[in-house]
This record gives C-alpha cells, structure tokens and sequence, in this order.
C-alpha cells in the first residue's frame, strides 16, 4: 500500500484542519498507510544549525521522505499559511546533503495535496499561496481537486467540525484522486 503523510498546519490541539485530516485518514482507511506528522518539536529555521541538522529536523525529512505522498491540511492566517507551516517546509526544502550541486531534499518530486479548513473564503488564501510554495519547493503537487471546508459559527463555538454533504464529498473525491494520483 501506497504510504500518504499528513501534515496539519496547525499546532492547536483541538485544530479544525486536524480534525479535518482525521476525516482524511478515515477516507483513506484499508487504501493507503496513513500517519500524521509530528512537528512540535522543529526549531525555527537557523542557517547555523543545518549541517548537521537538528535531530527533530532528521526526524521529519525521513518521514516525507518516506511517504508517497504528503497531504497538507492548511488554516489561513491573513490570506495565508501559517508561520509554523513555512517553517517546517523551509527546512524540508533544504538539500538534505550539504554541498549537493542538484540540491535534493526531502521535498524534491514528492506528490504533494492541499486542503484546508478557515474561515468565509474555505482558505482559498492559503491554498493558492501554499500550491506556490510547494511547486517552488519542487514538489509534485496535485492542484486539483482540493477541499475547502468554509467554518460556521457552530463550529467556532463548539470547537467541533461537522462536514456538509458537499465537503464530506470534496474530500472523498480529493483522497480518489490522490490514490490515483499516486498510481499515475
Ligand atoms: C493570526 C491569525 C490570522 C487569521 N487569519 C484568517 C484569514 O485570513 N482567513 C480566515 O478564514 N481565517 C483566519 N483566521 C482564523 C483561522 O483560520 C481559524 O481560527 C482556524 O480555525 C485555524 O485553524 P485550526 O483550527 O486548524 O487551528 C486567522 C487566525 C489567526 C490566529
């Protein structure tokens, strides 16, 4: 099976895009070998710290690196990523053997997905700016379809996601692509 990394841009517990990447992973069930990365632990980028690279650093590219796929569940902060979400992609995008003249990283060709849970614009923002990102990442990225889930004030005041028909159907069309994707 066919191995797809997910990866919350959010570092909140209760976060709408991981409960929207658990939908993800339950979509995917008994179809693909789905983990979630765990970043909390990633320092902010430092020039003086790459080589050797952090052992939190490590840990996270032999992850991607591993993985067929990385599917990336977004917030929109100010019409864009999050911080923490560049972050982590800055270190990734870095050549993973100082020196390398082709400057391979664990983002180099890797398929890539983008989905997101905000606010009235569904992160439409954040995933425009986010595809940029990752195609100047040389990453593979799988620009359509996305999902775009548009948060109610139910959900604000529950700090619950509940999917429409629609988005429930987004998604599962999203993570058929994706699957196929990865076939392709
Ligand atoms: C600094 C900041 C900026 C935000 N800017 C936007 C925005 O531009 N558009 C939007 O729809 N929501 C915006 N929000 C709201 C977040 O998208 C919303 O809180 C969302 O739930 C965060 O994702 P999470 O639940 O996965 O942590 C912003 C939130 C923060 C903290």
């Amino acid at each position: 099976m066919k191995k797809i990394l997910l990866i919350v841009g959010s570092l909140r517990k209760s976060s709408f895009n991981r409960q929207l990447a658990g939908e993800a992973a339950a979509l995917l069930e008994g179809r693909a070998n789905v983990k979630t990365l765990d970043f909390d632990s990633v320092p902010f980028m430092n020039q003086d710290r790459e080589y050797p690279a952090p052992e939190s650093v490590a840990r996270v590219r032999t992850e991607v690196g591993s993985a067929d796929a990385v599917w990336i569940f977004t917030p929109e902060y100010n019409y864009s990523y999050p911080g923490v979400l560049k972050n982590l992609l800055d270190w990734l995008s870095r050549p993973l053997k100082e020196g390398d003249p082709d400057r391979v990283s664990a983002l180099t060709g890797k398929k890539a997905a983008i989905s997101s849970a905000a606010g009235s614009s569904a992160g439409a923002g954040a995933r425009a700016k986010l595809g940029e990102l990752l195609v100047a990442c040389r990453a593979d990225v799988m620009k359509d379809p996305q999902t775009g889930v548009k948060l109610d004030r139910e959900a604000y005041t529950t700090d619950v996601l509940s999917l429409g028909e629609e988005e429930r159907a987004q998604l599962a069309a999203q993570a058929d692509a994706l699957l196929a994707y990865l076939e392709a």
